[in-house]
């Protein structure tokens, strides 16, 4: 038999206790171990709820949730679902539980009773991941605006987690603190993360395996970040991001070969003709 997927969702709906309407009306997903999966959608749309449910922060009204195939129903398993699956947010600062970096990273992991020597590999490692190996010793609240979400990551990854669901964690940060936050994703999807990666910035979707569209609490639209920007993007009134501006520029000058969305190197190669 194959490994369960990180994330199953059968038929999911959810309401908010008295919202005369449901969040999530059907939502049918499934994340494989590994895979880069972009949710995109308007404001309001229910991606922050459907994160919640593959938290187990909310148990579907009708439907089910499996987190490698445990059901989020069973009360017994959610402390196990929660381990597996960390949620990192949007502000930065709200995340920040120590004054000191090293321990706020220590912080998930004491909490799970752990051995002080494996609490101290965990804390090297994700210091590492998140590059911030050399302001361990810094005050937390020191830190800039993009190694405090890095702070975050390394607190999430410190609980050695299946996957991460980031909810519009680059939304606050600058330019410069937003790509080094993505390039510690990119090398955590290379080290064979699963990423579930909520976003409104187009130009993030581009850079996943998988584009998911969330309409109205249903998923509307799912597939490769080239066929989405190649035309359904337009469909939801999406932002056409740079990267594919340029490919099409590129494309109707003949300098490009037609077909999927093509790297960054292969562009740069373009331009450089
Ligand atoms: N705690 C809550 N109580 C009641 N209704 C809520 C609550 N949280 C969200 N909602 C409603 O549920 C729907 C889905 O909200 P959700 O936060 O999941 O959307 P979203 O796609 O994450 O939006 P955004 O892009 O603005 O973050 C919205 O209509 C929202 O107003
Ligand atoms: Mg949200």
């Amino acid at each position: 038999m194959g490994k369960d997927p990180i994330f199953s969702l059968r038929g999911v709906e959810f309401a908010y206790p008295g919202a005369s309407f449901y969040a999530l009306r059907g939502v049918d997903l499934e994340v494989s171990e590994g895979e880069w999966v972009a949710l995109v959608g308007a404001n309001g749309s229910g991606k922050s709820t459907l994160a919640k449910i593959c938290n187990a922060l909310l148990i579907p009204a009708q439907g089910d949730c499996f987190v490698m195939g445990a059901n989020t129903r069973e009360e017994a398993l959610i402390p196990d679902i929660r381990r597996n699956v960390s949620l990192v947010f949007q502000n930065p600062e709200d995340q920040i539980v120590a004054s000191i970096v090293e321990e706020d990273v220590a912080f998930g992991p004491e909490n799970l009773g752990l051995p002080s020597s494996e609490i101290k590999r965990r804390v090297d490692r994700a210091l590492g991941l998140a590059g911030l190996l050399n302001e361990r010793r810094k005050g937390s609240f020191s830190l800039s605006g993009g190694q405090k979400q890095r702070l975050a990551l390394a607190g999430a990854l410190a609980l050695e987690p299946a996957a991460l669901l980031l909810d519009e964690s680059t939304s606050m940060l600058d330019p410069e603190g937003r790509l080094s936050f993505l390039s510690c994703l990119g090398s955590l999807k290379l080290s064979g993360m699963t990423i579930v990666q909520i976003t409104h910035r187009m130009e993030e979707a581009i850079q996943s395996d998988r584009v998911v569209v969330i309409d109205a609490g249903r998923a509307v639209w799912d597939g490769s970040p080239g066929d989405f920007f190649d035309g359904a993007y337009r469909d939801w009134s999406f932002e056409e991001p740079p990267g594919v501006a340029l490919y099409r520029e590129l494309l109707g000058r003949g300098l490009l070969p037609g077909g999927t969305l093509p790297d960054v190197d292969s562009m740069l190669g373009a331009l450089c003709l």
